[in-house]
């Protein structure tokens, strides 16, 4: 660590730019200093750092602590460390631990002496709780973004598939017929509520720690208001040792991102069996899917896969904050650096994958043939014969008890209850009369749900209506 870096735009030296060698004596060991820096992973919280660090300068300046100018070479300072970072030219380096320092020892080369005067007033613990808030809350507003993109795609498929029937399963055994789009607005569904998730989460996220300092507060004359202002913050945490030390945000976070990933995963399992030849519902197109380098008529749905694979990751960073925060004493301690990982990891892996999914899929093609097929199969209908028995007088159980022996029949003779001549199905009740064919029809039996939250096709189109106006009530 010598030389050269006093050429580049660097931060400074290891030996000289620790800010606590006024206590030490010795120079921390090596290894230790690579063990403990944070820079790999937080340097990608730099321009929050900044923004925080240019906040806290202007409120110097305002109450006084600072004069007018100081605050303004150390703003303009700021902006000039960040111009560096993102033209590349920032050395970053372990002795400087984390970005914190980074950012700071570059600005004291930068403007000299005035530079030591940005942490006036405040910690890194609060530094870098206020980093880390302000991050999370981009993410989430990005993050909400990628789910009402999903969302929107959900509708359009939705809206193009309203009248599509395809088995509906319990048990993943053939049920009742429903129709694709209600299956598809399913999904609506669990997104929206994980959005909203989201947003209330984000209330919780966007609150200030700075001015807690390092756990008690601070001696100088500082206005939190103000610099939650500055910041788009909506509140000033009200206890400095909570403050500091709180990481139920993060926590949140990565809970409501668990469960979205969690939703995405049983979609993307549904589309892996969709697109395998036993179901052939679906064809995702080749851009999202890999063939075999030894089978060659395989085509693998490798990006569903991964996305089911990758909601592992997110639950499992919310383990990793959960166990992370248990032990904790009050106030900062070194552990909660460990939760930048797990953070930054889920909020990258949500993000792709709600990406991958809106675009895969309106790429997709519908097999509707086979959908209808196998939704003849199953002896789909045999609740709708049940409910017309009911319909002419006979009590449930007994209509339960009538088509399950017609359905034995239809077994035996190796076709579908549609199939059996009306004198047959009249063998089991003599209930039964011609009308019952409407009944027996997927098209009968999907359009007879015809109520708020069923699968008929009219149904459909009216709460695809009600969810672009949700939607729309969401982005406002
Ligand atoms: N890199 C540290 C973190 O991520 C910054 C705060 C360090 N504070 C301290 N007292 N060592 O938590």
């Amino acid at each position: 660590m010598t030389g050269d870096q006093k050429s580049s735009p660097t931060a400074g030296s290891a030996e000289t730019s620790k800010p606590w060698t006024g206590r030490f004596t010795a120079p921390t060991d090596a290894f230790v200093e690579a063990f403990t820096a944070s820079i790999d992973f937080d340097k990608r919280l730099y321009a929050q750092d900044i923004r925080g660090s240019m906040a806290h300068a202007r409120m110097l300046g305002q109450v006084g602590v600072l004069s007018p100018q100081e605050a303004e070479q150390i703003t303009v300072g700021l902006a000039q460390v960040q111009a560096e970072i993102e033209a590349g030219q920032m050395r970053f380096q372990m002795s400087l631990e984390d970005i914190h320092m980074h950012v700071e020892t570059r600005l004291t080369e930068l403007i000299g002496d005035v530079g030591k005067k940005l942490h006036t007033g405040r910690s890194r613990n609060d530094q870098v709780a206020t980093d880390v808030r302000l991050y999370t809350r981009e993410s989430i507003d990005a993050i909400l973004a990628g789910i009402v993109r999903l969302e929107q795609a959900l509708l359009g498929l939705a809206e193009r598939e309203a009248d599509t029937i395809l088995p509906g399963f319990t048990h993943l055994q053939v049920a009742q017929p429903v129709t694709f789009g209600h299956h598809l607005l399913a999904y609506f569904e669990m997104l929206h509520r994980d959005a909203q998730r989201l947003v209330d989460t984000r209330r919780r996220v966007n609150v200030l720690p700075l001015g807690a300092a390092a756990l008690a507060g601070t001696t100088f004359p500082i206005d939190r208001e103000f610099v939650a202002r500055e910041l788009g913050f909506e509140a000033v945490a009200e206890n400095s040792l909570d403050a500091v030390s709180d990481r139920d945000f993060a926590i949140e976070t990565v809970f409501a991102l668990s469960l979205l990933m969690v939703h995405l995963s049983r979609f993307a399992e549904e589309l892996i069996l969709w697109s395998s030849p036993q179901f052939g519902f679906i064809e995702l197109s080749d851009s999202f899917c890999t063939g075999s380098s030894i089978m060659p008529q395989k085509k693998n749905p490798d990006v569903p896969e991964l996305v089911r694979g990758k909601s592992a990751r997110v639950i499992g960073a919310l383990q990793t904050l959960l166990v992370l925060m248990k032990g904790q004493p009050l106030a900062y301690n070194k552990d909660n650096q460990e939760d930048k990982e797990p953070l930054f990891d889920a909020l990258d892996t949500a993000r792709g994958s709600l990406k991958v999914f809106a675009e895969m899929l309106p790429e997709m093609t519908v097999r509707r043939e086979n959908m209808r097929a196998a939704a003849l199969k199953g002896f789909a209908t045999a609740t709708d014969l049940a409910d017309y028995l009911v319909r002419k007088g006979l009590p449930f159980r007994a209509a339960h008890e009538v088509v399950g022996k017609a359905v034995r029949h239809a077994i035996e003779a190796g076709c579908n209850l549609e199939d059996l001549p009306l004198e047959t199905l009249r063998g089991f009740s003599p209930l039964i009369e011609a009308d019952v064919q409407d009944v027996l029809t997927l098209e009968g039996s999907v359009n007879a749900r015809n109520h708020i939250g069923g699968t008929a096709p009219a149904q459909v189109r009216a709460a695809i209506d009600r969810a672009r106006q949700r939607l729309a009530g969401l982005e406002a």
